[in-house]
C-alpha cells in the first residue's frame, strides 16, 4: 500500500458522525483537546525515551571495557526519571481534571430529558413543567442547537453507557441511581451513538440517534411528537384494530388509543423515525414487517416476542406503524 492512500484511510477514521475526533459541541471539544494533549505529551516521551536509549546504546559500546558508571551519576539520572514522570504524570491528570467539568454544567433550570437504558434499546422522556405536554419517544434524540440540555441519565435493568462521540464523553447509566450529562450540539446534524457499558447478548444493537436541529425545526418536532396518534384509514386502521387485539398493546403505548403497555418502546409516532430495533434496520415498511414476523431472529434475546399474525395481518400492521408519524 502507497504511503498516501494510507494516511488518507488512516485520517478518514477521524471524521464522521460517530468520532470523538470530529467534535461537535463544547464537551466534545474539551475532550478532543485533551486527547490531542496526551498523544503530543506521549509522543514527546515516547521519542524521549527512545532517544536516550539510543544514546545509552551507543555510548556503552564505544566505552572502554572495565570502566563502569560511578552510582553518583547513575543515582542522579534515576532521579530525574523520577522526577519528570511525576511531573508529566501530575500535569496530565490535572488536565483531565480540568476536563472533566465540561460533560456535566449542572445548571439547575436547563432543560431536561430522562434517558433511561433498556435491554436492548433507549427510552427518551421530554419532561414538561405541563404533564400534559410530556412524552416519550425511543432511540432518536432530537436537540435544539446552541442551547445546553441537560440528561438525567437512569437505568432499569442492568448498566448502560450512554456514548455519542462528536457530543460528549461516555456516562454510565447505573440502576438505582441518577446520573448526569449536558449535551450541546455547535451545529445542526445527525450523530450517532452507542452504548459503551456491555449490557447482555444485544449490546453491539443498542445504537442512537441525536438529531441536532435549529429551534424552530426542534419547535415543530417538539409539537408533532406532543400530540396523539393522529386517525388513520385504510389499510392502517385494518393494522390498528389488528394492533390492538394482539398483545401488541400490552407491551406498547399509542397515545390517542387505548395502547398502554410501558414494557417496549413507545409508538406513538414510531414513524417518524430513521431506524428500528436501536440502530438495527432502516425504518421502511419492509423491516417493520420483518421485525414483527421474526424478532428473535433479528435481534436474537429482546424482550419481543413472536407474535403469531397472518401475512395479510402482517401488512396491515406495517401499514399502520408507517402511518404514525
Ligand atoms: Cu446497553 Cu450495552
Amino acid at each position: 500500500m502507497k504511503i498516501a492512500p494510507a494516511c488518507v484511510l488512516f485520517l478518514s477514521g477521524c471524521a464522521g458522525r460517530q468520532s470523538a475526533l470530529d467534535a461537535g459541541g463544547p464537551s466534545a471539544s474539551a475532550l478532543e483537546n485533551l486527547i490531542f494533549l496526551f498523544v503530543a505529551v506521549c509522543s514527546i516521551v515516547f521519542v524521549l525515551v527512545m532517544g536516550v536509549m539510543a544514546w545509552a546504546l551507543l555510548r556503552a559500546r564505544n566505552q572502554t571495557p572495565g570502566r563502569p558508571q560511578t552510582e553518583r551519576s547513575m543515582g542522579r539520572v534515576v532521579a530525574g526519571a523520577i522526577v519528570a514522570t511525576f511531573v508529566v504524570i501530575t500535569f496530565l491528570t490535572a488536565a483531565s481534571f480540568y476536563a472533566t467539568p465540561s460533560l456535566d454544567r449542572g445548571q439547575a433550570n436547563t432543560p431536561t430529558i430522562v434517558v433511561r437504558g433498556q435491554q436492548w434499546w433507549w427510552q427518551f422522556i421530554y419532561l414538561d413543567p405541563d404533564p400534559a405536554k410530556s412524552f416519550q419517544t425511543a432511540n432518536e434524540l432530537h436537540i435544539p442547537v446552541g442551547t445546553d440540555i441537560r440528561l438525567r441519565l437512569e437505568a432499569s435493568d442492568v448498566i448502560h453507557s450512554f456514548w455519542v462521540p462528536n457530543l460528549t464523553g461516555k456516562q454510565d447509566l447505573v440502576p438505582g441511581r441518577e446520573n448526569a450529562l449536558t449535551l450541546h450540539a455547535s451545529k445542526p446534524g445527525v450523530y450517532r451513538g452507542q452504548c459503551a457499558e456491555f449490557c447482555g447478548l444485544q449490546h453491539s444493537h443498542m445504537a442512537l440517534l441525536v438529531v441536532a436541529e435549529e429551534p424552530e425545526d426542534y419547535a415543530r418536532w417538539l409539537a408533532a411528537q406532543r400530540a396523539a396518534a393522529a386517525p388513520v384509514d385504510g389499510e392502517a386502521a385494518a393494522g390498528k384494530l389488528v394492533f390492538m387485539s394482539k398483545p401488541c398493546a400490552a407491551c406498547h403505548t399509542i397515545r390517542g388509543t387505548e395502547a398502554s403497555g410501558t414494557t417496549g418502546p413507545d409508538l406513538t409516532h414510531i414513524g417518524s423515525r430513521s431506524t428500528i430495533g436501536a440502530g438495527l434496520l432502516e425504518n421502511t415498511r419492509g423491516s417493520i414487517a420483518a421485525w414483527i414476523a421474526d424478532p428473535q431472529t433479528l435481534k436474537p434475546g429482546n424482550n419481543m416476542p413472536l407474535v403469531p399474525v397472518t401475512s395479510e395481518e402482517l401488512r396491515q400492521l406495517s401499514a399502520y406503524m408507517r402511518e404514525l408519524q
